[in-house]
């Protein structure tokens, strides 16, 4: 799939544009703060109907405006028109979703029929830091090709929230709620134990392509791998409800579940298992960010059959001359990719076809060179 027109009106300092895109390469360039990574932003915010910048809508729309609109039209896709409106009054935001003019009232009627894979400097906190960031992360990336995955997810954190207060409550109002408290562990369970499965089976596959695109970037130094680390010692419904047992005593003193995919982590281990996050180089930690999500470029490829549209914000800057290129090489122009760097020549991407070069001035209007 590719984006052919995006079109922007109050979306950060864009009052209101639309550009046409290459379907191979598009290389934005242009000073800091001019707008170049807003451009990605919206793309980001239509694929995954929030910002990769991790930020409320609130902040995206243009100040002094309470409204943002965005919408993009694709080629080599199902589904051609993807919109999203976004109000923010009375400090509520409301936000909808449309494809080919279609409102999209449920998530997973909207998630992953357009995909897009994200290269940041943000990408260093996955691999480096805390749990949560990961989590988040690769329940993304499996939701974009797994409704039902997302459905799961979506349930488990409803039960979760439940389960929570009913602990406060037994707790506080020492109350006695056993009986209750068993409805809700065998929900848990029975949620939990599918999203385990799903994401155990899940990081067999994806660690097949993150350690080859690490050997191949890196030219094969020690590439590292990814387990999945369960806070529960099994992933069945029985085993899981005898888990919370054991332990509802500890959960009721402290009013929250102590256990389950919730705090659940990814660690990267290096072959002799000494563990990524502690021992990388700053420079492995970059070549780890960018193997990261070209596993996940194969991966949507492989599960979804489709092509993401692939964004690359800045790195460029941060990695050597070596692997920007191998980077490029494996990127190369099977998918469209968009670019930005604040330096023009900062890639050679003349050998490409299908190139088009962008140049956005400050105040946010944007050129085709
Ligand atoms: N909500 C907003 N409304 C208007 N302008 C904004 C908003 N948020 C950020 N900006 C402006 O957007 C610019 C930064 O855009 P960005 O795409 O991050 O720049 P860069 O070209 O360096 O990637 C800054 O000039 C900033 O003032
Ligand atoms: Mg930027």
């Amino acid at each position: 799939m590719y984006i052919k027109e995006l079109a922007l009106r109050n979306f950060r300092n864009y009052e209101s544009i639309s550009v046409d895109f290459s379907p191979g390469i598009n290389f934005i360039a242009g000073p800091n703060a001019a707008g170049k990574t807003n451009i990605l932003e919206a793309v980001s915010v239509i694929s995954n109907l929030r910002s990769f910048r991790n930020v409320p809508d609130s902040e995206i729309i243009k100040w002094g405006d309470n409204t943002y609109f965005c919408s993009l039209v694709l080629g080599d896709s199902a589904c051609e028109k993807f919109e999203i409106g976004c109000s923010f009054q009375f400090d509520k935001i409301q936000k909808k979703a449309k494809i080919d003019g279609l409102i999209k009232k449920r998530i997973s009627d909207y998630y992953g029929k357009f995909l897009t894979v994200i290269f940041s400097p943000e990408d260093l906190s996955i691999t480096s830091g805390p749990p949560d960031i990961r989590r988040k992360y690769f329940d993304a990336v499996i939701s974009k090709v797994d409704i039902e995955y997302l459905e799961n997810l979506n349930d488990f954190k409803r039960i979760l929230a439940a389960r929570n207060k009913l602990l406060r409550d037994i707790r506080e109002k020492k109350k006695n709620r056993s009986a209750d408290l068993e409805i809700w562990d065998n929900m848990f369970a029975q949620r939990a134990s599918i999203i385990l499965k799903k994401r155990i089976e899940f990081i067999l596959m994806f660690n097949e392509s993150f350690k080859a695109s690490g050997a191949r970037i890196s030219e094969n130094e020690d590439s590292p791998y990814i387990e999945y680390d369960s806070t529960f010692s099994s992933n069945n419904n029985n085993g899981i409800i005898d888990e919370l047992l054991k332990r509802r005593d500890k959960d009721i003193f402290l009013a929250s579940t102590g256990l389950g995919p919730h705090r659940d982590d990814y660690v990267i281990f290096y072959k002799d298992r000494k563990v990524f996050k502690n021992s990388a180089s700053q420079g492995q930690k970059r070549t780890a960010a960018v193997s990261l999500k070209i596993a996940e470029c194969e991966f949507l490829e492989r599960e979804a059959k489709q092509r993401p549209v692939i964004l690359i914000d800045d790195i460029f800057g941060e990695l050597d001359e070596k692997r920007r290129n191998k980077m490029m090489d494996i990127i190369n122009d099977r998918n469209q990719v968009i670019i930005t760097a604040v330096n023009q020549d900062s890639i050679q991407i003349e050998d490409y076809s299908c190139v088009q070069r962008f140049y956005v001035l400050p105040g946010g209007i944007v050129e085709r060179l």
